[in-house]
């Protein structure tokens, strides 16, 4: 297995995209920034230098990071941020990990304008489970805002309203053929009839899960979040913040152009250049002059297509690639996951929106929870005392709960060394009708059931799939609805859950797990590295 070196220069440049130029934080000037061609069992040292005015740490998403917190990269709960003037050496293994992942900022909202892709290949020789496409190419979503995107995150905190729409999604960060901001940038896969190409989908979007089409052709899915899947064909599928998709796509159309869209799933407002993203197939032999085949964006609130996609998402699970779903639970736990409105003295209209997992809004500590706890230093820090279920009861069928208070706290739950988790993710919907894409760091869970309304009255563990559940590292809840997941604590640390949405999380729809060390020579935190940055 191969070392590879990287240098992160974290700088500002001046970009023009959506025909509006701002200066933003980028990783070595690039946006996105650079991918990351790795394979399986590599290991992977990343030198951060930190030149902005922020201070900045960077999470490589769905890295599993075993027993190594101290790489995973989320400001405060696993480090101290990296300072401006600073700098850190991230340094992992990708063990046992293959497919596409992803990197971003893990502070702030940074991450608009600071990510990039982290492509695993499988270990050299080793084919893909299906046939090796022809061409590979990434394809990232993502949002773009005119205005700074710091302080959007800002008035949604104070401001009592939901923070302002981006003014365009993005496909590798330009807005796409359609949009009137159309610019050499835009995305083209070339392509010739006959073969199939491969498109590693990550959607770095902020606030906002996007349906991907396109227009005339099928797409067969092969992976999600690192981990192969039953092959299977759908024209429409959803990408939600954090999550990737690799699908592959035939050419199997005559010479022409070929619309790809990527439009929201849900948002309250639709300003007129927020419709949708686009790119092009362009099929070699095709005129300049030929018409673009084009498809409509699936309207919003389609939840039809999304429980299409999600329900048809299932483990490979062959003899190569098992699928390892825990048959037991040690420890099953129900939280409830929403955004609510709470009063505030000092707000603009005198309420603020706040979020919550069983009713606990997570408060950020000062200081980094994975260097408390290996320091044993927690007092004052965080307490292990997060609650199992909700503290206010919840019973989604009946009248919405009038009181969507929540307390404010640095809870986190403890979980043995190697136990098996289970966790049913119930959507509360006290505001609006919303999914929650949940992401959990340090592991990758399966999937064992979902469902609409009600959990707790609805329940049939029976129909829990424990043959081959899709294995992921970021889940959307069910809007209006819950869904169930299983792992096993066999990783241990201090572990960030969290929704992807980044105003919710702002909002404080997260916490986190604090995972015991087991009693084997291999199963303790590791000793953190000499530079680690200090708070
Ligand atoms: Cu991709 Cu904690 O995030």
């Amino acid at each position: 297995c191969s070392v590879h070196n990287y240098k992160f220069d974290v700088v500002v440049a001046n970009v023009t995209r959506n025909c509006w130029t701002k200066p933003i934080v980028t990783v070595n000037g690039q946006f996105p920034g650079p991918t990351l061609y790795v394979r399986e069992d590599d290991t992977v040292l990343v030198q951060v230098v930190n030149h902005v005015k922020y201070n900045i740490s960077i999470h490589w998403h769905g890295v599993k990071q075993l027993r190594n917190g101290w790489a995973d990269g989320p400001s405060y709960i696993t480090q101290c941020p990296i300072q401006p003037g600073q700098s850190y050496v991230y340094n992992f293994t990708l063990t046992g990990q293959r497919g596409t992942l992803w990197w971003h900022a893990h502070i702030l909202w940074l991450r608009a304008t600071v990510h990039g892709a982290l492509v695993i290949l499988p270990k050299l020789g080793v084919p893909y489970p299906y046939p090796t496409p022809y061409k590979e190419e990434v394809l990232i979503l993502g949002e773009w805002w005119n205005s700074d995107v710091e302080a959007v995150a800002d008035e949604a905190l104070s401001s009592g309203a939901p923070p302002n729409i981006s003014d365009t999604h993005t496909i590798n960060s330009y807005p796409g053929p359609l949009s009137r901001c159309s610019s050499a940038g835009d995305f083209i896969l070339n392509v010739e009839t006959g073969k199939t190409y491969m498109l590693r989908i990550i959607s770095a979007a902020l606030n906002d899960q996007l349906f991907f089409k396109i227009a005339g052709h099928q797409l067969t899915v092969v992976e999600v979040d690192a981990t192969y899947v039953k092959p299977f064909n759908i024209e429409t599928i959803l990408v939600s913040p954090g999550q990737t998709i690799n699908v592959l796509v035939t050419a199997n159309k005559p010479p022409g152009k070929f619309l790809i869209i990527a439009s929201p799933f849900m948002d309250s407002v639709v300003p007129v250049d927020d419709v949708a993203t686009s790119g092009l197939i362009n099929y070699s032999g095709s005129l300049a002059t030929s018409q673009i085949s084009l498809t409509a964006p699936p309207p919003q609130n389609k939840t039809e297509l999304f429980t299409k996609f999600a329900t048809s998402l299932k483990s490979l699970n062959s003899q190569t690639y098992p699928c390892l779903v825990p048959s037991t639970v040690d420890h099953s736990l129900l939280f409830t996951v929403g955004v609510g409105l709470d009063a505030c003295a000092n707000c603009d209209n005198g309420v603020r929106f706040v979020a919550d997992i069983n009713n606990i809004t997570f408060e950020m500590p000062t200081t980094a929870l994975l260097q408390a706890h290996y320091f044993n230093k927690t007092q004052g820090v965080f307490s292990d005392d997060f609650p199992g279920n909700p503290l206010i009861v919840f019973n989604y069928t009946g009248t919405p709960p009038n009181n969507t208070e929540t307390m404010k706290g640095t809870r986190l739950y403890r979980l043995a060394y190697n136990s098996t988790v289970q966790i049913v993710l119930q959507g509360t919907q006290y505001v609006a009708p919303e999914t929650h894409p949940m992401h959990l760091h340090g592991f990758n869970f399966f999937e064992v059931g979902r469902g609409f309304g009600d959990y707790e009255s609805k329940q049939d563990p029976l129909k829990f799939n424990l043959v081959d559940p899709v294995e992921r590292n970021t889940i959307g809840v069910p809007t209006g609805g819950w869904t169930a997941i299983r792992f096993r604590a066999d990783n241990p640390g201090v572990w960030f859950f969290h929704c992807h949405l980044e105003v919710h999380t702002t909002w404080g729809l997260k916490m986190a797990f604090v995972v015991g060390n087991g009693n084997g020579p291999n199963e303790s935190v590791l000793p953190p590295p000499s530079d680690l940055p200090t708070c």
